[in-house]
């Protein structure tokens, strides 16, 4: 009797609406997360796909305002964006998440929120904390080399790399370009996107 009522749950079907998936960016804080899912939005755009981004500088003003930086806060972050996700990829967006998210075993929980609807594609953005502390972007890394704010990731909280990401871009070695070209090339490699449409 019930059934019927829950049948847009099943995984199956959603995923026959198709054509969503979620791109994640992990990496350091400064190691160009940002940037490079800003420069391959509009090359899905212009493949056609609708891109929603979903940033942690952005979502920690509304989605998850007042949370900090303790695991437990940053492990409710990801699981608010991997839910998020999930819910615009079983609508066919094309989802580009960029957080820290510093744990393996959180990022892989994202995954599994996704995958019922489409594919979740994991690309580790690569920079060594000196690099990233050189770049020091936002004047973070100089206050946690001095003690002043503490727990801050890749000083004095983990980091926890990638171990099979479906992407590597290194940004010490790439610009932002390439670091994107390479993204949007494994995307059409992977089937999820086609050729660019229109003019
Ligand atoms: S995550 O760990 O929950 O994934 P998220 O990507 O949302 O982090 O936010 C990281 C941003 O918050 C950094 O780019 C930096 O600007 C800022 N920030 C403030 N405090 C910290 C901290 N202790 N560790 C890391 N980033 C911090």
């Amino acid at each position: 009797m019930t059934d019927h009522i829950f049948a847009h749950e099943h995984p199956e079907s959603d995923r026959a609406r198709g054509g969503g998936f979620t791109l994640w960016f992990t990496g350091l804080s400064g190691s160009g997360k940002s940037t490079i899912a800003h420069l391959v939005g509009p090359a899905l755009d212009e493949r056609g796909q609708l891109v929603e981004y979903l940033d942690g500088d952005t979502v920690r003003t509304h989605l998850s305002k007042g949370l900090g930086f303790s695991k437990e806060d940053r492990d409710t972050n990801i699981e608010r964006i991997g839910w998020v996700a999930s819910r615009l990829t079983r609508h066919g967006a094309a989802v580009i998440c960029a957080a820290i998210s510093p744990y393996e075993e959180t990022r892989r929980r994202a995954r599994e929120a996704v995958e019922p609807f489409g594919a979740f594609v994991e690309v580790y953005v690569k920079a060594s904390v000196d690099e990233c502390a050189r770049r020091d972007v936002n004047g973070l890394y100089a206050k946690a080399f001095a003690g002043e704010l503490k727990g801050f990731t890749g000083v004095d909280d983990p980091y926890e790399a990638p171990a099979s990401p479906e992407i590597v871009v290194d940004t010490e070695a790439e610009t932002p370009e390439e670091s994107a070209r390479i993204v949007v090339e494994k995307l059409e490699e992977l089937a999820l996107v086609g050729a660019p449409v229109g003019p």
